[in-house]
């Protein structure tokens, strides 16, 4: 790490600091210039802006203000800078280990979350990441068993942080470590409420935005030739693991929602369907036993 920036005097309030921010964002290209410089100087600062504004920065927090600052200029995400974002109501620790979560996952989670009120049972998140579904869930359904799976050490590294951070609203949360159904117990075939994935669903020709492709974890989002691979993993699979009346939620592409069914349909599922976004678009199968 750097040694810390002695240059900054112990009389610099935060409005410069903040005036700076947008200055530099803004000459960097980034459209929500002033937003960000709020969100980077309240991370710094450790309070809301309106009360830090003319307060002075410490020599130690100007010096986190400055380092997130230049990797915002740099391109880095905001959300791997503040290292933290918002998703339903947690605030997750993030970094590069693991995919963004996505507003879209948050609209699944509604729908895991009907379909358990449905049916009850264990809550199995395949490809956890950060924790996001699993953790939401386990949050918002008290008392609920909940697995989540993850292939990356890496990335279930940020999970367990996560789930320790929750404290004891993490309930009964059990992260594994492995591909999909392989580090689950012989104990839960047959018997899982819901099982829920958001898996890698980018066909290999797709291009990224670069944002996406220059800083998020490639092997989160990759999945073969037509971006079906991993769902077909999952797909055929989760019936054996199910119990009867169980459900299975899957998010894909926009233009993936024919073929997500379609390999639903063709596994066995008896209920098939398409959910959408808060944009309309085709985002997530949702299949019963
Ligand atoms: C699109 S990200 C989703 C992360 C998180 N669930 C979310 O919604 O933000 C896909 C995740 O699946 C994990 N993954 C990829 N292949 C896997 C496999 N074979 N078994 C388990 N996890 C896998 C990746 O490491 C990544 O964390």
């Amino acid at each position: 790490m750097d040694a810390p920036d002695h240059e900054a005097d112990e009389t610099t309030p935060w409005s410069a600091l903040h005036r700076e921010t947008v200055a530099r964002l803004s000459v960097a290209g980034i459209e929500n210039a002033d937003a960000e410089a709020r969100w980077l100087v309240e991370r710094a600062a450790g309070d809301p802006f309106r009360l830090v504004a003319e307060q002075p920065a410490t020599v130690r927090s100007h010096h986190h203000w400055r380092l997130m600052v230049e990797r915002r200029e740099r391109g880095e995400p905001l959300q791997y800078v503040l290292e933290r974002w918002p998703f339903r109501t947690l605030e997750l620790f993030l970094d590069r280990r693991v995919l963004i979560p996505r507003p879209e996952t948050e609209v699944v989670v509604d729908t895991v979350l009907e379909e358990h009120t449905r049916v009850g049972g264990p809550v199995v998140d395949l490809g956890t990441g950060s924790g996001a579904i699993a953790l939401s869930v386990a949050v918002e359904r008290p008392g609920t068993e909940v697995w989540g799976v993850e292939r990356s050490t890496d990335a279930l590294a940020v999970a367990r942080a996560n789930c320790t951070g929750l404290g004891r609203r993490a309930g009964s949360i059990r992260l594994v470590e492995g591909s999909w159904f392989d580090p689950l117990p012989d104990a839960l075939v047959g018997g899982i409420g819901v099982i829920v994935s958001n898996p890698p669903y980018v066909s290999d020709d797709e291009p990224l935005d670069p944002v996406v492709g220059d800083w998020e974890p490639v092997e989160a989002l990759r999945s073969g030739a037509d971006g079906l691979d991993d769902v077909r993993v999952i797909v055929a699979g989760a019936l054996a693991w199910l119990a009867p009346g169980g459900a299975l939620v899957v998010e894909h592409g926009a233009d993936q929602g024919p073929a997500a069914a379609d390999l639903a349909r063709s596994a066995g599922f008896s209920q098939v369907r398409t959910g959408t976004d808060l944009a309309g678009r085709d985002r997530f199968l949702v299949a019963r036993v």
